[in-house]
């Protein structure tokens, strides 16, 4: 019969052919449709039914062929590739274009220069406990100096640092053998802190700080100046102008606060009396000295802490703090 031979053919086409779906739009079944008002009617029903079957038939090997080439298409993926190599849209980021992040690399920077002055450099933690946070930098219980620096706390008890000074009492307690063999302690720590803080262009609640501590026999403010004075004019590769203001902090006696007047190098006006505050400092408070078992009668130290990311925008004129997190392309190829 007609019909029979003709799927016998058409099946053998599909399964042979180069592009099975041509098989489909072929000539043939047109022809057999044509047929059917040729038909005794009693006849069409069944002729058209079987036209049906045979179509169906076709549409579903053809698919199964379809779908057989699209996955021999596939190629294996491997994992130990860079990840735009498996990717389907590899235009998005080469792999070979990536580069330290900007913040990573200034603090690489910023450790080196610390390093070359003698202070061994340390991270901070980014969690910690009240000891390191409060009790061991001189916060008396319920201190109202407690707020500003009031962030985050675990159901367990843990804090989210709001400074890197939680290292201090850690640095002293590993370092004092050194005091007494009459050497001096010289510590920088850097790390990650959180402020509970309403973000704009200069405010972020995370944020990056580095933080240095010095204890000899005879520490004195003006060699805390003379480091942090050599320090910004080496970072920033030039001469500066700095000045010193009181400030609170518990743990430092007495406090101030470090401001530097912004070159015309750097943005400045170049006329002066443009003051930036760069961070805060001090004299150890004894108290901090105690609780590390040092004795403040025989030993004095200073301390300074200051934010990271201010420090990279005034180097590079950047006006918006929020760019360092946001994983813009563009901000970030600018530091290519
Ligand atoms: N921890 C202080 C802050 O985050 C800065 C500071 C550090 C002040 C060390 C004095 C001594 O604001």
């Amino acid at each position: 019969m007609q019909i029979e031979k003709l799927r016998e053919v058409l099946l053998k086409r599909v399964e042979t052919s180069d592009s099975p779906r041509e098989v489909l739009r072929a000539a043939e079944l047109r022809d057999l449709y044509a047929e059917i008002p040729k038909l005794p009617s009693d006849q069409r029903k069944d002729f058209g039914q079987q036209i049906n079957k045979l179509k169906n038939d076709l549409e579903e090997k053809i698919v199964k062929r379809e779908n057989a080439a699209a996955s021999a298409k596939v190629e294996p993926i491997d994992i130990t590739a860079p990840f735009d190599i498996n990717s389907s849209k590899p235009e998005l980021l080469p792999a070979t274009d990536g580069t330290v992040h900007p913040l990573s690399r200034e603090i690489q920077i910023i450790s080196d220069i610390f390093a070359r002055m003698g202070f061994d450099v340390v991270e901070s933690r980014q969690l910690d406990d009240d000891y390191h946070m409060f009790t061991s930098l001189n916060f008396p219980p319920n201190h109202p100096a407690r707020d500003n620096f009031d962030t985050f706390w675990t159901e367990d008890g843990f804090v989210a640092p709001a400074h890197t000074s939680t290292m201090q009492n850690r640095i002293l307690k590993a370092n004092k053998k050194k005091l007494e063999e009459g050497g001096q302690i010289a510590g920088v720590s850097i790390g990650r802190v959180f402020r509970n803080e309403d973000i704009d262009a200069t405010h972020e609640h995370t944020f990056y700080q580095h933080e240095g501590i010095f204890v000899s026999r005879d520490a004195t403010l003006g060699q805390m100046l003379g480091v942090l004075r050599s320090f910004f004019e080496t970072y920033y590769a030039q001469k500066l102008r700095v000045r010193t203001q009181p400030s609170y902090f518990p743990f430092v006696e007495p406090g101030l606060e470090f401001a530097i007047e912004k070159p015309a190098a750097l943005g400045g006006a170049g006329k002066g009396g443009e003051w930036l505050e760069m961070l805060g400092c001090g004299m150890i408070h004894p108290n901090v000295l105690k609780e590390a078992g040092i004795d403040p009668t025989k030993y004095r130290g200073f301390a300074w802490g200051g934010g990271v990311e201010r420090l990279v925008m005034l180097k590079y004129n950047i006006e918006d703090l929020r760019h360092f997190e946001s994983g813009k392309l563009a901000f970030l190829r600018k530091f290519r």
